[in-house]
């Protein structure tokens, strides 16, 4: 008898216009639509194996090899349900298909990155998830459709089902059906962004929080709208200056929202801040030598379930060597304060990717029990 198995591997996302606020907890709708950019796979992925079989008594996961339990109406749970209908409807409409929608599933999911990376992995995992039960499942769905899937495991898992440059319009609906990730543009239409992933710091205490808020409720209502416009134009006309520029603030703004929750939140710390000064001076002794600006920095939350939180946050850049080249002329050196060495833990390198990858099965993470290799 074959084997019902498909693994897949995907993407992490870095949000360049920021996802902060949900108008539905459960559906996971957001407040405010997000635009990021998908970052290359070769460099950080999660890599999934799903196998439905006969034999298996019920659902399990394992995620880098240690057993989660998948508790009945959680993130997991609803991700798996979902698909599970969509293989229904499928092998409704195709009766000759194996019948495989009621089979209990073994899935393994891994990350690659290194654990002093201190990235948030439920974006890549979830669009792993996703991608590797499409793939089990033969789902005759777009990526936006599967979007919609990822969403409920994520919020930002739903741009991680493209690569390049991707939308995530926030839609009206309350039953959250045009609530979907897009691709605005792919890889090849600017492949010369590069990013530089710096950990900063693991030594912050982080309050997970979406409390209203009225610098929230301004940024909803009156920023966010225009300012993916701007960055989407900026991304079609691969203009660098307004995409760091639109990148920068949306950043600063989104830390400001931060502060104003009650009790106010600090993702951010001497260390990023320094990193800003020096980002800043370097774009403005560029533009003053009658250059562009050079590079971006944005920061995420660096928010994940476990008590060690660390502070990813990227550069953008057009060059080989973001942050790292020759300086222009005119740089001032004495913004920034100096720190020891071991300020900023590790570096990674990167730069913009592709979306999903369905792999061969010489790549699954199941044995022959099913259990994680
Ligand atoms: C700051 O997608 O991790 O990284 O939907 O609750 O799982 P949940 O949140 P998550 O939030 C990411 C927020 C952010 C900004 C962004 O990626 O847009």
């Amino acid at each position: 008898m074959s084997k019902f198995q498909a693994t897949a591997s995907a993407p992490v996302n870095i949000a360049c216009i920021k996802y902060w606020g949900k108008r539905d907890t459960k559906l996971i709708l957001p407040t405010n639509s997000s635009l990021s950019v998908t970052l290359d796979q070769d460099h950080l992925r999660s890599k999934t194996t799903s196998r439905a079989d006969a034999s298996f008594e019920k659902d399990r996961l394992w995620l880098n090899g240690k057993e989660e339990e998948i508790k009945p109406a959680g993130r997991t749970a609803t991700c798996i349900k979902e698909l599970r209908r969509l293989r229904c409807e499928f092998e409704g409409a195709n009766p000759n298909e194996p019948k495989i929608a009621d089979l209990h599933l073994h899935i393994s999911s891994f990350n690659n990155f290194p654990t002093a990376a201190g990235l948030a992995s439920s974006a890549s995992g979830f669009a792993a998830l996703v991608s590797s039960l499409a793939a089990l499942y033969k789902l005759p769905a777009t990526q936006s459709e599967l979007s919609l899937i990822a969403r409920q495991g994520s919020g930002s898992a739903c741009r991680s089902l493209f690569g390049g440059y991707v939308a995530w319009n926030m839609g009206s609906k309350t039953d959250g059906t045009d609530s979907i990730a897009e691709e605005i543009a792919p890889r090849s239409h600017w492949p010369e962004m590069h990013a530089l992933i710096c950990v900063v710091s693991d030594d912050k205490k982080g309050t997970s929080s979406t409390v209203d808020v009225p610098l929230l409720q301004h940024r909803i209502t009156s920023i966010v709208p225009e300012r993916m416009e701007r960055i989407t134009d900026a991304i079609r006309r691969r203009d660098f200056n307004t995409f760091a520029d639109v990148t920068m603030r949306d950043s600063n703004q989104f830390h400001a929202t931060l502060l104003d929750t009650d009790p106010p939140i600090f993702y951010m710390n001497d260390v990023s801040r320094t990193i800003i000064a020096i980002i800043t001076e370097l774009n403005r002794a560029s533009v003053a030598a009658g250059g562009s600006l050079k590079a971006a920095y944005t920061y995420d939350a660096g928010r994940t379930p476990t008590p060690r939180l660390e502070d990813p946050f990227r550069l953008f850049s057009q060059e080989e060597t973001p942050g790292l080249g020759a300086l222009p002329l005119g740089f001032n050196v004495g913004v920034a304060k100096k720190y020891q060495i071991g300020g900023v833990k590790g570096f990674i390198h990167t730069r913009v990717g592709d979306g999903p990858r369905v792999l061969g099965d010489e790549e699954a993470l199941l044995d022959q029990h099913g259990l994680p290799l």
